[in-house]
């Protein structure tokens, strides 16, 4: 398992570009096994979960066909098998996403239960119930869920809670459904509206995505297409705050704002200078200290839960007190433990966290957990004193790609050496 070793002090300054939203390639490339034709995707991130899925669709014997720009075209016309492995969906959860796709295009699927993970227990019964109210026939047996169905109905869905992939899921499901098909509850993230959009140039009818009621008129069949993910909000927020966090500035190149004013919002009652373009965000901090801003994670348009653990580690050497309110996950307080290591002051009572600023961190060895906490111990290193080493750096290689690589663009001292 690698580490990142890092050399806190530089103040931050200089322009990346961001890559593609993994959110929205994780669905696309599932929505893939609804065509009758080869789906082209382009500006996928060169990510480990990007390769477990391709791994996963190729053992299904779907035809998968890479260049070097990471554009991946898709071809599910040779499938051989509709099975899931729990060696593969235990890595990446993501994996059920290939539920609806496979059981609305080819009538059945095996699909390994995804289990918890680090941050919460994560079920998914409304991906399961909504299939079933779509007539699907669903056992869960061994760690498994087993699907049938004929033809998916179109039916009025009211999701209990707002699911980002669930919503996914029982759209994909819908769009090869006979009838009209409701999602009311529904994700409004931006990645459900990418995907909604990748479907619709395939040849799907879906009305309302954004919004917490989507309509999905089921067609017979989806062609081919070629379709580019939009740009990684969490990418970019994790950079904003990494030049807000050492008082220095960044530019932010093939960002997407629109998808940000819950995070800019903040950054900017932190203190810092936000300017915006149709494909750009620059933060300025001037050099000053940041103050420290009270957050609450809720489903989008609020703030997001995955720009929670990059707020903490901001917060904890800002100035002031504040309040870091976490309702979509359960367990999602573990950089806590570890930037108290490196001297941040946090009390935890329940699913708060209260941050008092620090004016200095000190560096420490401290161990990733799950993919943003691992990057919020990476932003933490970016100012504490002396040489922190985060090991299990594999959580961060999930989610960003070649951090090191931007950061040291940007004039961090960041290395990567194998433990
Ligand atoms: C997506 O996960 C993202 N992953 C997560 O990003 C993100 O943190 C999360 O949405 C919330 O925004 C992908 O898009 C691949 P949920 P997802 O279903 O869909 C409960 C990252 O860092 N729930 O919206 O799995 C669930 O336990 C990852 O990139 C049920 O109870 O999240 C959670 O408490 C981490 N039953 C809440 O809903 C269900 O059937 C929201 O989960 C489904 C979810």
């Amino acid at each position: 398992m690698d580490k990142l070793i890092i050399s806190g002090g530089p103040r931050l300054s200089g322009e990346i570009r961001i890559s593609g939203a993994k959110n929205a390639a994780l669905p696309i490339l599932a929505a893939t096994l609804l065509a009758e034709g080869p789906v082209k995707v382009g500006n996928i991130p060169h990510l480990h979960d990007i390769t477990v899925t391709m791994e996963l669709l190729g053992r299904m014997g779907v035809s998968l066909v890479v260049d070097e720009h990471m554009n991946i075209e898709v071809d599910c016309s040779t499938i051989r098998e509709f099975f899931a492995p729990y060696e593969l969906v235990r890595t990446m959860r993501a994996s059920i996403l290939v539920l609806g796709p496979m059981l609305s295009h080819f009538g059945r699927a095996t699909v390994s239960l995804p289990g918890g993970c680090a941050i919460g227990s994560r079920p998914v019964d409304q991906h399961i119930e909504g299939l079933v109210k779509m007539g699907a026939e669903i056992e869960t047996d061994g760690g498994y869920i087993h699907a049938r169905a004929k033809r998916l109905k179109g039916v009025r869905l009211v999701l209990d809670l707002v699911t980002v992939t669930g919503t996914e899921n029982l759209m994909m499901a819908a769009t090869l459904a006979e009838g009209t098909t409701i999602i009311e509850n529904a994700a409004r993230e931006p990645e459900v509206v990418d995907l909604a959009t990748c479907l619709n140039a395939m040849g799907a009818s879906i009305f309302g995505a954004g919004t917490d009621t989507i309509t999905i008129e089921g067609v017979r069949r989806l062609n081919g297409a070629s379709y580019d993910v939009l740009p990684d909000r969490i990418e970019s927020g994790t950079f904003l705050v990494a030049a807000a966090l050492t008082g220095g500035r960044v530019k932010l190149k093939d960002a997407l704002p629109g998808t940000m004013d819950a995070v800019l919002q903040k950054l900017r009652e932190a203190g810092a200078e936000v300017t915006v373009g149709e494909d750009w965000i620059a933060l300025d901090m001037h050099g000053r200290r940041p103050v420290a801003v009270n957050v609450k994670t809720s489903p989008y348009p609020a703030f997001p839960t995955d720009m929670q653990a990059q707020f903490t580690a901001l917060n904890v050497i800002s100035d002031g007190t504040a309040v870091i309110s976490e309702t979509v996950f359960e367990n999602r307080f573990m950089h806590v433990h570890e930037l108290r290591r490196m001297g941040a002051s946090i009390r935890l009572e329940g699913n708060t966290a209260i941050t008092s600023g620090v004016p200095v961190l000190k560096a420490a060895p401290v161990m990733a957990t799950d993919l943003r906490a691992s990057a919020s111990l990476v932003l933490a290193g970016l100012v504490a004193e002396g040489e922190t080493v985060v090991d299990r750096i594999y959580h961060i290689d999930r989610g960003y790609e070649s951090i090191e690589e931007k950061l040291t663009k940007l004039g961090a001292e960041i290395r990567r050496v194998p433990s």
